[in-house]
């Protein structure tokens, strides 16, 4: 690599001089310029051409280029000289005006001269390109004190950190204990912060804050050479003469000790920084740093990562080329009021500042009224506060305060609430009454461009994290009145964060307005967004869209770190939403711009093409979307001419006049939020395992303010144990169900313990279901009782026949679908005797075989990932219907068809065996050979290729069982150490014998299935 970037280099040189004739510095320097950058970008670091420095002796010099870690900290520098001039005599001139001396390099097109810590180590002709990659990798090599005792920092921070955070803790407690003056003015802040920030927050959240203060307070003098920060800030104020009230001297010297490495480190690397503009980068790597460490749940709650410039430049530019295109007015002008929600370290306003640059008037204008930010975390808030104030003298030579950062919860910050209570003032005095008013300031603005990233993260993983986003009631109801009422998926869940933010800003715009927002990508083509991409049709005129791509989940060839903007597993999308009062009157939908950037381009190559094109220049599509509001990858078919196979309208009718879909009702499988307490192999560790988790819940009652942290929690028996719910145990609580393809388990079947039974109350207990799960394919398996919601993925069953009102059978298929299908094939059933009936049961059966027709399954398979199934009148209504019925027999009678012939070899583990220990469980399939292995002493050979050819999702059936049966270490801790009695070796003759009918099945399944692709429709 090394030496193809010098190759490329000696034929950039040759290049330039040949067609440019001139051997002039500045226009041969650039091949080496690139070189450098290219060679640079490889170890992650950043090249600035023109780099300005102070040097020992106080006066400004600027070098050819600087090479940049993330952290700002310089690596080493470049400086280009011409031909004609000698080179030592230029490198001994530039040392007495003060260069620096510690890793710098002189090139001129000839010769390459590398100097470090004040002396010279190298020098070497251009064409000598061993001797050059030589010198360029001591150049790169370098390691700066600095850099190497601030990773050094890091990781002792990261060591040290807990415990001056508890010594923190201590402290703060006692004070809450015993300090009367403390604990008014802890009282006092509360107030304000639950007034501004959010109603639910409590003591423990103001300590997190004060302690965030503490350790911070340090950083920021340090970085910004701004002491006072802390005395200017009206939160920071607040915050200090809490700090104040216990926290001074010797006291706090001693307990921030441990962390003074830390500091100093920063201090070090700090004063290496002289630009303006590097110190906010810097603070900003300090801040996902720090925030990374102090506190990893909420940095991913709150989105801490900062966005890069060059898709903040690309969207204020975009921003303000469509103001002027849609309103003729500019960012700039008067009366624009820009607000970012999620402000973060301030990035969109500094850029904002940047771009009014050099209409000083205007600019002063803005800053002054007219730039509204938001942020809900005391450290970005900080950060926020000192990045705008610097940037903005930076820019004007002036001091001012930035009067409308807020410190605020925007997604609280809904009707004016701040305005209309008015007691604030009351409780603060004049402290934080500033922030009061500053949001009352915001809120009483007419906003004409929403600007930002608000954070992604949708759900936490465990309920046991305690890292979920919080409820907005307010938000919350505006999306279920709007995107979710709008939706015809039947499950969505919208209210991740960026949702709420996209509701929150485009009801907080103004009649005529812009929104520009960095988000998550999903809402381009999920399903349960088709409600989401609805209203935002109705509610603004035009779209924009760039697709920035980089969905990992989606696409495994990808990488976060490498194809993502921001180095994380979500896709990412830039859109600009124009709001036109007058289309909005005339109800006519928005014009959607769609353009997506190559599947594979590194995050690198989109920061590239941002920053050199701008929206104005792009090329986009527009879409046309279709009847269920898709976006993209739109289907050309018949689809929707067919009959629904069930809709949320048909489930939602009242009357069977309105159900016009095959199916009246659709149900979720279980979702039991705790699959390890409540499924089991067998009955008897089954019970025990609820028994006692019944009895832990019960003891817990008592005590309902504490979760005792061996019940596997969820939101809904957190809910449970505060309403006071309880539930005897009973061994009648025990449902054989779906659990797998092929894997029948038993349930607990819990009211309690099962956090969402779906099915488990209208499905008969022993009546077959079609279960159906789409998303990135489409897979269908019938169920002979009820099941899990992870049966086939998300899962959605269609049973033949519900229990209505408790306990009354009624059949599931509408009169309206016998209607539909006696009317179509009328001519076929034929009259009289001969006639052959059409009834439900042959409808469920006919719906059971095209659901597995491959070539339906070819045709329509967009339709099928995000909608349900239609179905089509094929010919010969009951060869259809026989398919159905024969498939429906093996799949739910899978434990009693033959077994397919399979020929079993064991050969003793002799090593295992003398230690005593069972055969090694394997559970691993060679499709190529036809056998499966199942521990280190049983094989199975001779399956047919077919065993694998039926598939469900991405694993064939036989994959299914065997990844069922694998002897897994349990994830919760309690299972762990109590219940994980399973060994594969008491299930192995059980499973070899499954495995043999599981064959029969796949093999059978496919024998139909071929003979469906052959038939006429
Ligand atoms: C992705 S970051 C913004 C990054 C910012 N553009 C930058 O470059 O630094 C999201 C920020 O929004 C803040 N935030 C999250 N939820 C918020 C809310 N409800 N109200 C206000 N700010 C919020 C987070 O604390 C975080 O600093």
């Amino acid at each position: 690599m090394s030496q193809l970037l010098i190759n490329d280099y000696l034929k950039q040189l040759d290049i330039i001089k040949r067609v440019s004739g001139s051997q002039r510095e500045t226009i041969v320097r650039e091949a080496f310029k690139d070189l450098l950058k290219a060679w640079g970008r490889q170890q992650g670091l950043v090249f600035l051409a023109e780099y300005p420095l102070k040097t020992a002796f106080k006066t400004d010099i600027s070098v050819d280029g600087a090479l940049l870690h993330e952290l700002r900290m310089p690596l080493g520098w470049w400086e280009a000289k011409d031909a004609g001039d000698d080179l030592d005599a230029e490198a001994a001139k530039k040392f007495k005006k003060g260069y620096p001396q510690d890793n710098i390099i002189f090139s001129d097109d000839a010769t390459v001269l590398l100097w470090q810590n004040r002396q010279e180590v190298l020098r070497c002709r251009v064409e000598d390109t061993a001797a050059l990659e030589r010198l360029l990798r001591l150049f790169f090599g370098f390691e700066r004190p600095e850099i190497a005792g601030f990773r050094a920092a890091v990781q002792q921070f990261k060591a040290d950190l807990p415990a001056v955070l508890q010594a923190l803790r201590q402290l703060i407690e006692q004070q809450a204990q015993g300090n009367a003056a403390f604990r008014s003015a802890a009282a006092a802040f509360l107030a304000h912060a639950q007034e501004a920030i959010n109603p639910a927050l409590t003591d423990a959240d103001v300590r997190e804050m004060l302690i965030q203060h503490i350790l911070t307070e340090e950083i920021f003098a340090k970085v910004f050479d701004d002491s006072d920060f802390h005395q200017h800030n009206n939160v920071a104020r607040a915050l200090y003469a809490l700090e104040a009230v216990f926290f001074t001297g010797a006291l706090k010297k001693q307990t921030l000790k441990g962390l003074e490495p830390y500091y100093a480190a920063i201090r070090a690397a700090a004063a290496q920084i002289s630009s303006h503009g590097e110190k906010q980068t810097f603070l900003k790597v300090i801040y996902e740093n720090f925030y990374k460490v102090y506190n990893t749940k909420a940095a991913d709650r709150l989105g801490v990562v900062y966005t890069p410039n060059e898709i903040v430049r690309f969207m204020i530019d975009g921003a303000d080329w469509l103001c002027e295109k849609h309103f003729g007015k500019s960012l700039i002008d008067k009366d624009v009021d820009i607000l970012d929600p999620a402000t973060g370290t301030g990035t969109y306003i500094c850029e904002l500042l940047e771009h009014f640059r050099g209409q000083p008037k205007k600019l002063a204008h803005k800053y002054a009224h007219e730039l509204h930010a938001n942020e809900v975390a005391i450290l970005p808030y900080y950060v926020a506060n000192l990045n705008i104030e610097a940037t903005y003298a930076a820019i004007t030579g002036d001091y001012a305060e930035f009067p409308s950062l807020c410190f605020v919860d925007t997604l609280d910050n809904v009707g004016l609430h701040t305005a209309a209570r008015g007691t604030t003032a009351d409780i603060f005095g004049s402290v934080s009454d500033e922030n009061v008013a500053r949001i009352k300031r915001q809120n009483a603005r007419r906003i004409s461009v929403v600007i930002g990233n608000p954070p992604y993260n949708a759900n936490q993983q465990s309920e046991n994290d305690n890292n979920k986003n919080r409820e907005y009631p307010h938000i919350d109801q505006r999306i279920k009145q709007t995107y979710i009422a709008e939706s015809r998926a039947q499950k969505t869940k919208l209210y991740d964060m960026y949702a709420r933010f996209f509701r929150w800003a485009s009801d907080r715009l103004h009649d005529n307005g812009i929104l520009a927002f960095v988000t998550n990508r999903s809402f381009l083509d999920a399903r349960t967004f088709d409600g989401f991409r609805k209203t935002v049709a109705q509610e603004f005129s035009d779209i924009y869209v760039v697709d920035l791509g980089g969905d990992v989940r989606a696409n495994p060839k990808l990488s976060g770190t490498r194809h993502n903007v921001f180095g994380i597993q979500a896709g990412v999308a830039i859109s600009f939403m124009v709001k036109r009062a007058q289309a909005t009157k005339d109800k006519r939908p928005a014009r959607v711009f769609y353009v997506r950037r190559p599947e594979m381009e590194t995050a690198d190559e989109k920061l590239a093409f941002l920053a050199s094109q701008p929206l104005r220049a792009l090329q986009f599509d527009e879409v046309q979307p279709d009847k269920a509001h898709h976006w993209l990858n739109l289907t050309n078919n018949d689809f929707d001419s067919l009959i629904p196979l069930a809709s949320k309208e048909a489930k939602a009718a009242k009357t069977a006049a309105k159900e016009r879909a095959i199916f009246k009702l659709f149900t979720l499988g279980a979702s039991t939020n705790r699959d390890e307490w409540v499924y089991g192999e067998e009955q008897k560790p089954l019970l025990d395992k609820a028994a006692w988790l019944l009895g832990r819940y019960e003891d817990n009652l008592r005590q309902p303010a504490v979760f005792d942290p061996a019940v596997k929690w969820s939101e809904s028996l957190k809910r449970r144990l505060k309403a006071g719910r309880a539930e005897p145990f009973t061994p009648a609580a025990l449902r054989k169900t779906g659990y797998r393809p092929f894997v029948d388990r038993w349930l607990y079947a819990s009211s309690l313990l099962v956090d969402r039974p779906g099915d488990m109350a209208v499905i008969p207990l022993h009546e077959p279901s079609i279960c159906l799960s789409h998303g990135k394919d489409f897979r269908t398996l019938a169920s002979g009782c009820p099941f899990d919601l992870h049966y086939l993925g998300d899962t959605v069953g269609l049973p033949l026949h519900r229990l209505a009102q408790g306990q009354e059978y009624v059949d599931n298929i509408t009169d309206w679908a016998l209607r539909q299908f006696g009317t179509h094939y009328a001519d076929e059933i034929g009259k009289g005797k001969a006639a052959r009936r059409i009834d439900k049961e042959a409808i469920f059966h006919y719906c059971y075989a095209v659901l597995h027709d491959p070539l339906y399954r070819e045709k329509y398979a967009q339709n099928l990932k995000r909608e349900f199934p239609r179905i089509p009148f094929y010919a010969h209504f009951w060869r259809w219907a026989d398919w159905g019925r024969a498939l429906m027999q093996l799949h739910i009678g899978y434990e009693s068809v033959a077994p397919h012939a399979v020929a079993r070899t064991d050969v003793p583990d002799a090593k295992a065996r003398a230690a005593g220990l069972d055969p090694k469980p394997l559970l691993q399939s060679d499709p190529a050979a036809g056998s499966i292995a199942l521990d280190s002493e049983t094989t199975l050979r001779g399956l047919p290729p077919a065993a694998w050819a039926y598939r469900l999702g991405n694993r064939s059936a036989i994959d299914w069982v065997l990844d069922q049966h694998k002897e897994k270490k349990p994830k919760d801790a309690t299972i762990r150490e109590r219940f994980d009695h399973y060994r594969f070796v008491d299930h192995k003759e059980r499973v070899i014998d499954l495995l043999a009918r599981v064959t029969t099945v796949s093999v059978q399944t496919l024998a139909i299935t071929e003979a469906m692709c052959a038939a006429a429709r």
